[in-house]
């Protein structure tokens, strides 16, 4: 069986039944959006978050009920919202190995169309009175935005640090998987604030391993699905390239600097900085820090006797780490 079965096993149930609840979640009146939300739903992604919301919920109570179900379809609109965004923020024509809205359907229409899906995750929660989930969906929605604005600002600026780095993946990327191990803690353990805050930390400290991933693998030419060599492009930097900034000479970290400001654009170039960061030894280490993250994320799971969906919630921390897309 492959790994992604054997981590979808003990909740095949719910998640098809969240597949449905998330499709009918997103249709509406006006026709072009219903042919944007039909491709996006026909091109779905890995559906990790959903899977830690039901995982979550199972491993404390063995139990779901509607307003997991509800939660994971709500987190699963908004971080479809997010990538519709970020593919116009990061300017990307790709994603989950199609064109994406901005490259078949323009800026504009990408724009709306994600404050649409953003819309509807929140009303499906406030018209069932999920207040508490909301919340939770809230303060990561808010930290999300918070997190890509300031590396818009550190890749104008150039001036970016590690813990700055961390800083903004915790914000944009693992404060929703947080909300996900918080909501589905929530969602069965209504009065238990210390159970849902240990599973919050677990899913921070997932998340901030998954984003490393991430942040690798536009370090190498597989196919994931989505372009490499965009962050440099972006003038985004990362881990692997913040560490071989570190640990340069002077003349080097100046070619480096000006090649992300100067010639970000130029593939030979891109290519060059690629190679001399793996030469500086940037994935190794970016590679070490994102196992002592998933590391101390297992750790927290240690508490909890062993079950079939704590099994399966170990072999998804092993799954973000060693995933290939
Ligand atoms: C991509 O998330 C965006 C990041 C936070 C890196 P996923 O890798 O979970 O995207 P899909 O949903 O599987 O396409
Ligand atoms: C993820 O960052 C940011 C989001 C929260 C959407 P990236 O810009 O690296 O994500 P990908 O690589 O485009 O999926
Ligand atoms: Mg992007
Ligand atoms: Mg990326």
């Amino acid at each position: 069986m492959k790994i992604t079965e054997q981590i979808k096993a003990p909740i095949v149930v719910e998640m098809a039944v969240f597949e449905k609840k998330f499709y009918q979640s997103m249709t509406s009146q006006v026709a072009l959006l219903n042919r944007i939300t039909h491709y996006v739903v026909n091109r779905k992604g890995k559906q990790m978050r959903p899977m830690f919301v039901f995982l979550t919920a199972k491993m404390l109570d063995a139990a779901v009920n509607e307003r997991t179900y509800r939660g994971a379809a709500v987190i699963e609109l908004i971080h479809t919202a997010t990538l519709v965004h970020d593919d116009v923020v990061d300017d990307s024509n790709q994603r989950r190995g199609f064109f994406s809205i901005n490259a078949l359907w323009k800026n504009k229409i990408a724009v709306l169309v994600g404050d649409y899906l953003l819309s509807k995750g929140l009303l499906l929660s406030i018209d069932n009175g999920d207040f508490d989930l909301l919340k939770i969906i809230s303060v990561a929605v808010r930290e999300m935005s918070e997190g890509e604005l300031l590396q818009i600002e550190k890749a104008r600026r150039l001036d970016i640090t590690e813990d700055i780095y961390y800083d903004i993946i915790r914000k944009k990327t693992a404060t929703l998987i947080a909300a996900c191990c918080a909501l589905g803690a929530r969602s069965v353990l209504e009065n238990d604030d210390a159970q849902v805050e240990n599973m919050r930390l677990f899913g921070e400290l997932i998340g901030m391993a998954f984003q490393i991933k991430d942040d690798l693998f536009d370090y190498t030419d597989d196919a994931i699905g989505k372009p490499t060599g965009i962050d440099i492009k972006e003038q985004k930097m990362t881990l692997p390239l913040i560490y071989a900034l570190n640990h340069s000479d002077k003349s080097q970290k100046r070619w480096l600097i000006n090649s992300v400001k100067n010639h970000n654009k130029d593939k030979k170039r891109v290519k060059e900085v690629i190679a001399f960061v793996k030469q500086q030894n940037g994935l190794k280490y970016a590679e070490e820090k994102m196992i002592e993250f998933q590391q101390q994320a297992l750790q927290l799971l240690e508490v909890y006797p062993q079950s079939e969906f704590k099994d399966a919630l170990v072999l998804m921390v092993n799954y973000v780490i060693e995933r290939k897309k």
